[in-house]
């Protein structure tokens, strides 16, 4: 097999076969295949799309270039659930603890945040002493023991996903549904889990900024999730606006225990509530009603929040300052931004939100920049408020004052304001099963 005949074939527009697949995704991976001839094909994917089964053997090679989770020695029912991304979204931190304390075991890997995107691992790293990383042992002991474990992503992890996407990122060639669907997937079928409910956003502070982008996405990628051999399903949900009202690591763990205690934001909650009797529809084979039902009763009893606690604990984590809200550390300084505008908050461009939260210190531009785990920003009004001039729109937080200005500047543009209320958009836009 020649990967030449392999570029010539998908540049005229014909299916590739699995072995061809195959052989791709491993002569590059291994660095047999040099950069121009793989930059080649992926121009030609680009270009001619690729068929379903195409998109599943692509998938698969990925998944299968690297390391593997063996998830079999965790007992009963598992499931995962994948966000594309957003901003505020902690959805995880609530999620998970309610579907454990359901009965289902979540032993997953999260990554961490990048751009103007936040990551799990990030959110529990900012609980002192809480270990993101720890043996496969311990990992399956821990999920076994409290019914979830989440630590961050391996290194070795679909290797070739990694190549190829830095690839992807320098010739022009992210922008392709079969590319973007057999990176996201080929991750979560790497990490074991059998039932795995996704989360696409779609709006200004997500990749898809639109909703039938989302649509076409998370179509595709329960396909190729099905086509697998796993059950899937996928939420489109509404990222034109952040979720909840706090964005920035320590700011986030806070509002999940806040949802986690029965309070919080009503549209994390309701997120959180659809994504949970999702990932247990999908494992229990339940009604979704059945499951969003139990999943209520989980925050109500106090048997979700239990279970966050005990999962923390189990990763070395300080549970006090869980238990006590109060006692989590804040950042040193914080600022208020007050309106100079009278009217009703029409739209929040979120991507350039999450941009302000980066600028305090709160995300990373590149993989390897530190963070400052207290830095990020408190929404005290959002889209569809009516703000009189001087009203606080928001609080801002960092370690370093000098962060204020550019973060406020880039804050302040991110709202557009007007005389009429912006008739509100649905938070939960499909549901793809
Ligand atoms: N997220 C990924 O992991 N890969 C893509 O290609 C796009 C978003």
């Amino acid at each position: 097999m020649r990967i030449y005949d392999i570029i010539k074939k998908k540049r005229d527009g014909h299916s590739l076969s699995k072995e061809e697949i195959d052989f791709f995704v491993k002569g590059y991976t291994v660095g047999d295949i040099p950069d121009y001839q793989m930059s080649a094909l992926l121009m030609a994917v680009f270009l001619r799309g690729m068929t379903h089964e195409e998109t599943v053997a692509l998938t698969m090679a990925m998944a299968r270039s690297g390391e593997t989770v063996d998830l079999s020695a965790v007992d009963g029912p598992k499931a995962d659930k994948h966000s594309t991304g957003g901003v505020g979204d902690k959805t995880t931190l609530i999620v998970a603890p309610i579907v454990a304390a359901c009965g289902v075991k979540v032993a997953k890997m999260s990554g961490k945040g990048l751009g103007h995107t936040g990551g799990t691992v990030d959110k529990l790293e900012s609980i002192e002493g809480y270990k993101t990383s720890i043996s496969r042992e311990r990992f399956i002991e821990i999920a076994n023991k409290v019914g979830l474990s989440v630590i961050g992503q391996s290194g070795n992890l679909a290797p070739a996903d990694k190549k190829i996407y830095a690839l992807r990122d320098v010739t022009a060639t992210v922008e392709s549904l079969p590319l973007i669907v057999s990176s996201i997937m080929s991750k979560k079928i790497a990490v074991g889990a059998d039932c795995i409910a996704l989360d696409v956003k779609a709006g200004s502070g997500s990749f898809c900024k639109t909703r039938e982008e989302a649509a076409n996405l998370a179509k595709e990628l329960v396909a190729v999730g099905k086509g697998a051999g796993k059950s899937v399903c996928a939420l489109i949900t509404d990222m034109d606006i952040p979720l909840g009202y706090a964005i920035g690591n320590s700011l986030e763990v806070i509002e999940a225990l806040e949802v986690l205690s029965g309070g919080g934001p009503r549209d994390l909650q309701e997120v959180s509530l659809a994504l949970a009797a999702s990932m247990l529809q999908l494992a229990l084979k339940n009604s979704y009603e059945a499951c969003l039902a139990v999943a209520q009763e989980a925050i109500r009893s106090g048997k979700a929040k239990e279970r966050l606690l005990a999962m923390v604990k189990e990763h070395g984590g300080r549970t006090d300052i869980l238990a006590n809200i109060g006692l989590f550390p804040r950042a040193a300084y914080t600022t208020e931004i007050r309106s100079a505008q009278e009217g009703y908050i029409t739209h929040m461009n979120t991507e350039s939100l999450g941009v302000a939260s980066l600028l305090l210190g709160a995300g990373r531009i590149k993989k390897e920049d530190s963070i400052d785990y207290l830095a990020g920003i408190t929404l005290c009004k959002k889209t569809g408020d009516y703000v009189r001039q001087g009203d606080v729109l928001a609080i801002l937080h960092a370690s370093d004052p000098v962060k204020f200005r550019e973060a406020q500047a880039t804050f302040i543009h991110a709202l557009d304001f007007g005389t009429c209320r912006p008739v509100p958009a649905p938070l939960i836009i499909d549901r793809i099963c």
